[in-house]
């Protein structure tokens, strides 16, 4: 189900492949390594021990909060991510992102900051209703089964139960404006799935890049870990796309609206506008 891959030579077929659940993992290039760099760089000025150890220290959680909060979105680690869609024949010009997130899944499941814990089952399209999504996640520290993300692969075209009918994300937004975290951060899943379910976990090299379809059932790892795990990731909507409809199938997302402002324009900033 992971097809490893170094460049695109047929985007429309790749992104085909994309929308009926495969998972690529591009390989190494000067661009990803100086980018794992780049952030591990930017984490040692507030953090120097360690990665994979960090649940050591006692202040772990507001150290882990704050790496989050302070690298959210920066500059450079965009502009690499760019060169690295460029060089691979996936950016096209019109091409749009969502924000640049460090995350830390804690090596025990404790701690509730979202960016700095580790996430139960969910689609990211869950928070959009937009289906052209493709996310991007890359390992920073090194992953292995205990820790790492775990895809559920039956369920891309399986429908689970959600809360998406009943959540918002005007009404998310507005409640953290008022620093109230009360609301979800996204919508929930509502059922458990079945003790024997398929999972597919993701054991692969700070370096190598993961691309996949936004429809995709995906958690963090619900094993006990000895190692934190440090990762990248952000999200595009490419116009092609949503202009030819070439999209993956909505499973079970019942939002009723798309919420496409978290999107913004790679070259020019402008945010996505859907008219309705
Ligand atoms: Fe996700």
């Amino acid at each position: 189900m992971f097809e490893a891959i170094e460049k695109i030579l047929d985007l429309k077929k790749f992104k085909e492949e994309i929308f009926k659940g495969k998972i690529f993992v591009f390989q190494k290039s000067q661009f990803t390594l100086d980018l794992i760099q780049e952030i591990k760089t930017e984490i040692s000025s507030e953090y120097d021990g360690e990665l994979e150890k960090i649940h050591y220290l006692d202040e772990c959680e507001t150290i882990s909060m704050n790496l989050v909060s302070n690298l959210k979105n920066s500059k450079i680690f965009k502009e690499l991510f760019k060169s690295f869609l460029i060089e691979r024949g996936f950016y096209n010009n019109n091409s749009y992102w969502d924000q640049f997130r460090i995350r830390i899944a804690p090596a025990e499941d404790k701690f509730n900051y979202r960016e700095a814990s580790r996430i139960s089952s969910h689609r990211d399209t869950w928070g959009t209703n937009i289906h052209q999504q493709i996310n991007w996640w890359g390992p920073i520290s090194s992953v292995d089964e205990t820790n790492t993300m775990i895809f559920y692969p039956e369920f891309f075209s399986k429908p689970v139960k959600n809360s998406t009918s009943t959540w918002d994300l005007n009404t998310y937004l507005d409640h953290r404006k008022r620093n109230d975290f009360s609301y979800p951060s996204a919508p929930q899943m509502l059922e458990e799935l079945p003790e024997q379910v398929k999972i597919l976990p993701v054991t692969i090299q700070p370096g190598e890049i993961l691309c996949f379809s936004g429809c995709h059932l995906h958690s963090s790892s619900k094993q006990k870990s000895e190692k934190t795990r440090f990762s990248f990731e952000i999200r595009t909507i490419c116009q092609q796309d949503l202009d030819d409809k070439s999209q993956a199938p909505n499973t079970d997302c019942d939002l009723k609206w798309q919420f496409p402002k978290i999107f913004r324009n790679i070259n020019d900033n402008s945010p996505l506008k859907f008219t309705r």
